[in-house]
Formats: structure tokens, C-alpha cells, sequence
């Protein structure tokens, strides 16, 4: 199964969320593919304890715009069990660069093809926007995961969001599925958070993970220490709401 995790909107939890519940069902047992298609590449080093790839690393950008077969892009992290497509900011020009190609938005769903059978779960890390490349994440998915802030504008973007999502459903990719929609940095203390939870959840009821995540520094602190917050605190509330997170992703399906 392949979830591609998406939001067009900046710093709502996409790698955090993709990174640990990767983790979780790495840890659970499963053999898991993290693809980072993020030019940003903060996936990439929050999964490998402080070493970077090495200067022409193969990568996402390899695969995606000179044919490299994702087999020799991929590449072991520090959770056992989870391998990793990285990424770097050779990515950032694909987008543009894709444009002009044949077959130009199922570029990652055909190189995925061949490795996908090794791998129960593959999580996709989208960049913040509904580019191309994201497009490809959309096209090579049949799950998604949509993170949502508990903030204010939460609702503005995902109507959005969700609306692209049903034309690509009902166009080119139509088994595609939203597994949830994951309320991320959930601050109790303040009611404005808790609102926007029940708003969300009446705007697209069914939709929204039982489980939500709470802000918690630890998360802050683990992409500096290159690990999922899940390894690094693997205790702390917002490591306790990703392993729920994994197990309703895992039993969704
Ligand atoms: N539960 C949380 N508690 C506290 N901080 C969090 C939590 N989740 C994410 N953050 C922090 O919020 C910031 C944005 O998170 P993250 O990078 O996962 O978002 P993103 O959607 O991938 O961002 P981008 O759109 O830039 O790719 C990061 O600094 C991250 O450490
Ligand atoms: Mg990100």
C-alpha cells in the first residue's frame, strides 16, 4: 500500500507524521519505504542520526526526472526495518522540469512499481504545494494521509485540498482513497485548538483520525538528533499518539 502525505499548505506536520508513523510500523514489524519528494529534504535528515548522503547520493530527483531505478536510490535509515528514497535540492527544478515529459504525472508511480511488493507500506512526503511532483505522489498513491494544524485557517486550505483530491480521484487516479485526515500540534490549553478539531470533523465527518497529536517539544527537538520523535522519546504524548495513529492506519487499510 502506498500512502502519499500531502498538504499543500507549509509546517502542518506532513514529515513529522510521515517520519514517525513510517517508524511506528517499521517497529511493529513490517518493512517500510520512506520517499522523500520534498526539495526541502527534511525527511531525509530526520531519519538518518545526523549522517547526510554523500555528495551524488542517488535520490528522489534521480528517479524522477533521469529514469534511475529506485532500487539503487534506496537506502537504510536508523530505524530498523525502514528504508529511504532521500532527497536533496536537486528536486527543487523538477516540477518545472517534468512539464515537458511524456507521462509526466506517473513518473513516480511507475518507478515505484517494481520495488512496491518488498515493501507492505511505502509513505510519500510531499513538498507544500500542488505541484507536479505532488502530482506524482497523488498519482502513485491509493491512500492518503492529510495533516491539519489545529489553528485558525485550518479549514481555508483542506476544502481546497480536498477538492483536488476528488478531481484526481474522479480523473486519473480513481481507487485513490483519504486513509485521514490527522489533527497535528493540538494545544489543549487553548480552546481555539479544540474548536477547530470538532469543525474539521464536522466538515468531513468519518474522515478524521480518532487519534490527534499534541504539540510537544520532544518532536521539536528530534529532527535535530535525525530520528523519529518515536525513537527519540519514544514515551513522551506525541510518540504515544503516533503508535495510535499507526495502529488506525495499519486498521483502516
Ligand atoms: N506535534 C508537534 N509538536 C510540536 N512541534 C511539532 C509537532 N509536529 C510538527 N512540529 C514542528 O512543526 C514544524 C513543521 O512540521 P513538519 O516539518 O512536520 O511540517 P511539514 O508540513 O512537513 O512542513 P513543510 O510544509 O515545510 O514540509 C517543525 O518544526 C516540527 O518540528
Ligand atoms: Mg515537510
Amino acid at each position: 500500500m502506498i500512502y502519499a502525505v500531502v498538504n499543500q499548505k507549509g509546517g502542518v506536520g506532513k514529515t513529522t507524521s510521515a517520519i514517525n508513523i513510517a517508524a511506528c510500523l517499521a517497529e511493529a514489524g513490517n518493512r517500510v519505504l520512506l520517499v522523500d519528494a520534498d526539495p526541502q529534504a527534511n525527511a531525509t535528515s530526520g531519519v538518518l542520526k545526523g549522517e547526510r548522503p554523500a555528495a551524488g547520493t542517488p535520490g528522489t530527483a534521480d528517479v524522477l526526472l533521469d529514469g534511475f531505478s529506485v532500487r539503487n536510490a534506496v537506502m537504510p535509515t536508523a530505524v530498523p526495518g525502514m528504508d529511504l528514497v532521500p532527497s536533496s535540492a536537486d528536486l527543487a527544478g523538477a516540477a518545472v522540469e517534468l512539464v515537458d515529459r511524456e507521462g509526466r504525472d506517473v513518473l513516480l508511480k511507475a518507478a515505484l512499481a517494481p520495488v512496491a511488493h518488498a515493501y507492505p507500506y511505502v509513505f510519500i512526503d510531499c513538498p507544500p504545494s500542488l505541484d507536479l511532483v505532488t502530482v506524482n505522489a497523488l498519482m502513485a498513491a491509493d491512500r492518503l494521509i492529510v495533516p491539519v494544524q489545529c489553528e485558525y485557517y485550518a479549514l481555508e486550505g483542506l476544502s481546497r485540498l480536498m477538492e483536488t483530491i476528488a478531481e484526481v480521484r474522479a480523473r486519473l487516479n480513481p481507487h485513490l482513497r483519504v486513509t485521514g485526515i490527522l489533527m497535528t500540534m493540538h494545544d489543549p490549553r487553548t480552546r481555539i485548538s479544540g474548536e477547530v478539531i470538532a469543525e474539521v470533523r464536522r466538515h468531513f465527518p468519518g474522515e478524521v483520525f480518532d487519534t490527534v497529536i499534541p504539540r510537544n517539544v520532544r518532536v521539536t527537538e528530534s529532527p535535530s538528533f535525525g530520528e523519529p520523535v518515536i525513537r527519540y522519546d519514544p514515551h513522551c504524548a506525541a510518540a504515544d499518539a503516533y503508535f495510535e495513529v499507526a495502529k488506525e492506519v495499519a486498521r483502516r487499510g
